[in-house]
């Protein structure tokens, strides 16, 4: 059976899921909380692994070392990049670093260097179970890429350059480094979020109204694909 690793930044982006847990243990490590337990009958180990690419990467570094996972989900809020609106879901087809991503034309920092790809290709079974799991609960659901970056992107101008540089369904601070990490491990991964804010000039707003709606609409997308695994 599948160990499934489950990261979210922020507290909010667990708490669903930490209450879901039967059988839990918790283990102290750096600064953070792992819960080890079962989920919808699925081997899980829960971890809010703090806000941006370090943070996430050296999380889910310690989640395949220490704890043995063999299969990451990345679960939380988002901002749109474009079609999806508040409170619908989008499913990752791949990830990348928009902060690192084509800042010029010419550039492709990661494709040049190792591990030599632009952007990390999320796992297809895991893409499928996510958006099932989506359409069974009658959510909205897009699958596309996720641009991460080191910055809340809460400005037109901010988004508009991102968008025409990445063209991401999702901005967020997480998921490019979890999928990095997955890709050089060779562990399969999908990232989820429920979109919480437009990245625009209204976003910090909206990211505080639907920041909990939405990181529950997330947890309980994988709450019902643990079901499949
Ligand atoms: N997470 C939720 N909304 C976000 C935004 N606008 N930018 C970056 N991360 C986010």
């Amino acid at each position: 059976m599948a160990k499934v690793g489950i990261l979210g930044a922020m507290s909010s982006e667990i708490a669903l899921l930490k209450e879901r847990m039967s059988d839990r243990r918790e283990t102290e490590r750096a600064g953070r909380t792992f819960y080890e337990g079962k989920i919808s009958g699925a081997d899980v180990v829960l971890v809010c692994c703090g806000v941006g690419k370090v943070n996430s990467a050296l999380t889910c570094q310690m989640l395949i070392d220490w704890f043995g996972v063999d299969t990451v989900i990345n679960i939380g809020v988002a901002g749109s990049g474009g079609e999806a609106k508040v409170r619908d879901i989008v499913v990752s087809t791949d990830a990348l670093y928009h902060d690192l991503h084509g800042i010029t034309p010419e550039d492709d920092i990661l494709a040049d260097s190792y591990p030599f790809v632009s952007s990390f290709a999320a796992d297809p079974k895991l893409v499928q179970l996510a958006a099932e799991a989506c359409r069974k609960q009658g959510v909205q659901v897009y699958t596309g890429r996720i641009a991460t970056g080191d910055q809340f992107v809460g400005s037109k101008a901010q988004k508009d350059d991102i968008v025409a540089r990445t063209h991401p369904m999702a901005v967020e601070m997480e998921g490019g480094s979890i999928a990095h990490t997955c890709a050089i491990n060779g562990v399969p991964f999908v990232i989820i979020r429920s979109i919480s804010d437009n990245a625009d000039d209204g976003a910090e707003m909206s990211f505080e109204t639907f920041e909990v709606l939405a990181a529950n609409d997330a947890a309980e997308i994988v709450t019902t694909m643990l079901q499949n695994l």
